[in-house]
């Protein structure tokens, strides 16, 4: 009986442990195809060191928004662009952001997904089901 329990036991932390490294896998990925856009398509603004520009571009190191719970807002910025001058970690910011609308879902995932995990970012990972999910109630 106990050698059945360890067994089990075994082969739980095994599959466990496949899957959570089958995950890691994708979220590496995301962050390296991210990367690529971001390269493209961002960096021109927020810079290589995700600082910004201050007064004109907000940073996303370190912001509270990037590595928040609200993911929706951060589909809506890309989607629709921003240009609400709202105050960001207590700043202000003068340019407009461009809407990124010609983006695939995939690829928000994976731009969201690497300003989240780079830096000094920590943030949990951005999933294809998510963005399209938040996308298709975006008027
Ligand atoms: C033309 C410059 C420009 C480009 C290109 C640009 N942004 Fe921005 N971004 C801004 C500005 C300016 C703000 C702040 C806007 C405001 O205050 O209304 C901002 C804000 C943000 C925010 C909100 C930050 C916070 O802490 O609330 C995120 C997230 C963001 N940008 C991500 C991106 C990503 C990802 C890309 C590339 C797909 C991108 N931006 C491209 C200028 C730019």
């Amino acid at each position: 009986m106990q050698r059945i329990f360890i067994v089990l036991v075994v082969v739980i932390a095994t599959f466990v442990s496949a899957t959570a490294q089958t995950n890691n896998k994708l979220v590496a990925a995301s962050v390296a195809r991210g990367k690529t856009i971001y390269l493209q398509r961002c960096m021109v603004c927020h810079q290589a060191d995700g600082g910004g520009v201050p007064k004109l571009n907000a940073p996303l190191d370190a912001s509270s928004t990037v590595n928040g719970s609200d993911i929706s807002k951060l589909v809506k910025y890309i989607v629709k662009g921003l240009n609400d001058r709202i105050e960001i970690d207590g700043e202000f910011y003068a340019n407009a952001m461009p809407a990124a609308n010609d983006l695939k879902d995939q690829q928000i995932a994976d731009v969201l997904t690497f300003i989240r995990n780079n830096w000094s970012n920590k943030a949990g990972p951005i999933t294809l089901t998510q963005v399209k999910q938040i996308r298709s109630k975006l008027k």
